[in-house]
């Protein structure tokens, strides 16, 4: 098993060198490096991030890593080729995609993200490795190896994309990691607090963005983690905001995140009339399961002077409704 487990590391060593010079160093590949340029990044994160471009071809990469002595039936343990359905020639899973090469805490490839160069309707935009024995999508961070020197003091930024993770680190912010587009898991959680106990999330400002805001908040905060919630215009992400406002903007934005329940103080109150009194009863019946979760009595009790400030009720009222929350949970 720990053989195995040392190929598939070699494995994608090897594929992640080929993909690189692919798009460094070969005829094909300019078009892809041009993309990644068009895409404001330097040829120095480029390198960093060992980013690279996967042939169209169906066989190219297979052909290169079997020439270095390595099997098909190791070839496909590693997820980087699929057998064919009517026979039992293989071919390569990424093919004309910008490769992203997923690494461990230790600096290890251990799968890859491919994007397509072009959006299609019947592509998906983005290709990722399954799991496999050394890869286990629920328990890595993308970017968490280069994040995690500086993630104790500055704390961890989460963001949902590759290109959200290169962009901050270019502009500096070298403690962003991706959950990958999957929502966060409980031993992603636990990941980041090996390194540090403040986490901000900085998912894309769109629905999905926001529902996996809310989930993530949960899970970071049942982990014992002091979460923020770092905001951006409607439909931008990280990469979108930063390039538009640099450096600055982004550290104002950090600077401006809300603490958890000031973020569900906030977004629970779109699209309710707070002059109302009935919509005041359903907004409190929204927002107190959340203030229940909270651990902290000293914070528990801001944020009830907070709500009744907002509705306009007394604490007493809001207390009130609290106490049959919690007989009903309990
Ligand atoms: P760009 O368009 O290159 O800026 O990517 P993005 O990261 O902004 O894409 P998006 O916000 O749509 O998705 C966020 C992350 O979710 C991506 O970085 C991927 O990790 C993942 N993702 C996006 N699209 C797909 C897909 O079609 N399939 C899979 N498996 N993952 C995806
Ligand atoms: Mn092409
Ligand atoms: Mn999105
Ligand atoms: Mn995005
Ligand atoms: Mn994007």
């Amino acid at each position: 098993k720990f053989k195995v487990k040392q190929i598939l590391y070699d494995i994608h060593r090897d594929a992640a060198n080929y993909f690189h010079a692919n798009l460094i160093n070969s005829d094909s590949g300019r078009h892809a490096l041009e993309y990644l340029l068009k895409r404001g990044l330097d040829e120095a994160i480029i390198k960093k991030f060992g980013l690279g471009y996967s042939f169209p071809g169906w066989d190219e990469m297979k052909s290169h890593l079997k020439s270095k002595g390595y099997s098909e039936e190791l070839l496909e343990k590693a997820g980087l080729i699929i057998r064919g359905k009517a026979g039992s020639s293989f071919y390569d899973r990424f093919r004309d995609r910008i490769m992203f090469p997923i690494t461990d805490v230790m600096g290890r490839v251990i799968g890859f993200g491919g994007r397509i160069l072009r959006e299609a309707n019947f592509q998906p935009k983005y290709l990722n490795s399954p799991d496999t024995v050394i890869y286990n999508k629920r328990q890595n961070l993308y970017g968490l190896n280069s994040a995690k020197t500086e993630s104790n003091k500055k704390g961890i930024i989460i963001v949902e994309g590759y290109m959200d993770v290169i962009a901050l680190h270019q502009k500096g912010f070298t403690n962003a990691v991706a959950s990958l587009g999957t929502s966060l898991t409980t031993e992603q959680a636990k990941l980041v607090k090996r390194y540090t106990e403040e986490v901000y999330i900085a998912y894309d400002s769109d629905t999905a963005g926001r529902s996996a805001t809310l989930r993530g908040l949960d899970i970071l905060n049942e982990a014992g983690l002091n979460v923020k919630v770092i905001e951006f215009p409607k439909g931008l992400d990280p990469d979108d905001f930063i390039r538009k406002n640099g450096r600055e903007g982004f550290l104002e934005r950090i600077n401006n995140a809300l603490p958890l329940m000031d973020y569900k103080i906030k977004i629970f109150k779109e699209g309710i009339d707070l002059s109302s009194p009935v919509e005041k009863g359903k907004y409190a019946s929204k927002i107190i399961p959340h203030l229940l979760k909270l651990r902290n009595q000293v914070e528990k009790e801001g944020y009830i002077r907070k709500i009744s400030n907002l509705l306009g009720v007394s604490e007493e009222a809001l207390r009130g409704e609290i106490e049959k929350y919690s007989k009903k949970i309990v």
